[in-house]
């Protein structure tokens, strides 16, 4: 008799955070739908994760299938749920990566975030509840919290004080998600990750952070200061209230990511569990300084990082690492790779990267 084998719905999946978790998921056992719309992503990283999930090729077509597609596309998400439903295939969960997340762009083009994160996911949370599928894994962010100053680690019970448009759409879906959770009549089970400041790629370098357009995040852009594609890092104020001046994260390991969208996967499709509902941070409780990242990115990857300081960043906080008690005790999750790996990891996926492309064009 054929194993029961999980289907799960994964939205975004050949983006970055999306990418490294099919991995994880694949390896676990998982059978999974992606769609992706690759607006900020390219379907090459899915042919990539294929053949770093080593499954023997016939085992893979059957255990990944890639759909090309937009979460607000009604049509095309009842076909997805028609397609795999029946007693043996049905899906299970869904893992929702989809959506915009640059807070510089959301400023620019509010509608799009609202539309792509708002809509999309009412749309997608619609066809689930049409299908009967009611558990979900949601892709939420540190920047719900807003202006934090206080230099104190952040719980998943402090304010909510979203700043910009893109923060405000995920604290909009945090709350529709808190909605359907006390609906009286249905048996919805949900997991809010609230994601500090990922990092990092998968230890072969095939997969990484590629975004369209240009990085407005620390690593990416220090990766490319080390290739020589930018003169110099500006560095946004030294004049912080931390130890050096200058801004301190909780970076994360997207590995580290990745098993913790399992764990909150696990946790929510066993009913045995007292709640359905678990809202998590998830960074690994230590506080990075800008300056801290570019010596440690230096001495790790033998490269030079110049850098010059300039004004604050219009919205930044001073201080941002989260209090990670709660994934640790409800999910069991540790996140086990240190800031040495993430620096290794991530210039070896840039220039890995940057070597392919070298090779396309030449
Ligand atoms: P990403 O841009 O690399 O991945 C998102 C993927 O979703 C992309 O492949 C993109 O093509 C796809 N997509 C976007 N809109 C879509 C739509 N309407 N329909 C279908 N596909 C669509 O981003 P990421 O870093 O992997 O982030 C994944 C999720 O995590 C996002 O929701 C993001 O807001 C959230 N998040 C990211 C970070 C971070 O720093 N990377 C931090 C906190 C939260
Ligand atoms: C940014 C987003 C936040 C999002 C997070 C993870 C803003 C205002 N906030 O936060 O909503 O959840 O990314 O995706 O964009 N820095 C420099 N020089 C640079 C780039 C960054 O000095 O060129 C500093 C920043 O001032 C900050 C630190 O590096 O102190 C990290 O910046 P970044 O990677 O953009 O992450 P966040 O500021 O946490």
């Amino acid at each position: 008799m054929e194993k029961f084998i999980k289907n799960i719905l994964v939205t975004g999946g050949a983006g970055f955070i999306g990418s490294h978790t099919l991995i994880t998921l694949l390896e676990n056992g998982y059978r999974l739908i992606i769609l992706d719309s690759l607006v900020n992503s390219s379907e090459t990283v899915i042919k990539r994760v294929l053949n770093l999930s080593n499954l023997h090729d016939k085992k893979r077509e059957s255990m990944a299938i890639f759909i090309k597609g937009d979460v607000r596309d009604q049509k095309l998400l009842i076909n997805i749920f028609e397609t795999y439903t029946n007693s043996l295939q049905s899906i299970v969960a869904v893992v929702h990566f989809a959506g915009l997340k640059s807070v510089f762009e959301s400023t620019k083009f509010p509608l799009q975030y609202w539309d792509s994160n708002v809509s999309g996911t009412i749309n997608l949370l619609k066809i689930m509840e049409r299908f009967n599928c009611l558990n979900f894994v949601f892709s939420s962010s540190a920047t719900i919290y807003g202006t934090n100053n206080k230099n104190l680690l952040i719980k998943e019970n402090d304010v909510i004080n979203p700043i910009n448009p893109y923060g405000q759409t995920k604290d909009v879906i945090e709350r529709i998600l808190n909605n359907l959770i006390s609906e009286k009549n249905k048996k919805w089970s949900i997991a809010i990750l609230r994601y500090f400041n990922p990092t990092g790629a998968h230890k072969s370098g095939l997969i990484g952070e590629n975004s369209k357009g240009f990085p407005n995040n620390l690593m990416p852009i220090i990766n490319k200061v080390a290739f020589r594609e930018i003169k110099e890092l500006e560095i946004f104020g030294n004049d912080w209230n931390t130890p050096d001046g200058t801004g301190v994260r909780d970076y994360i390991h997207v590995m580290d990511l990745a098993e913790g969208h399992l764990l909150a996967l696990e946790y929510i499709l066993d009913k045995n569990n007292k709640s359905n509902f678990i809202k998590l941070n998830l960074g690994t409780g230590t506080g990075t300084s800008v300056l801290e990242l570019v010596d440690t990115f230096s001495r790790v990857n033998d490269v030079e990082i110049p850098y010059k300081f300039s004004a604050r960043r219009d919205g930044d906080v001073s201080y941002s690492v989260a209090d990670i008690s709660q994934a640790k005790s409800k999910i069991n999750w540790n996140p086990k790779r240190n800031l040495k790996e993430m620096c290794r990891d991530s210039w070896n996926s840039y220039k890995k990267q940057k070597d392919y492309k070298f090779r396309k064009l030449h």
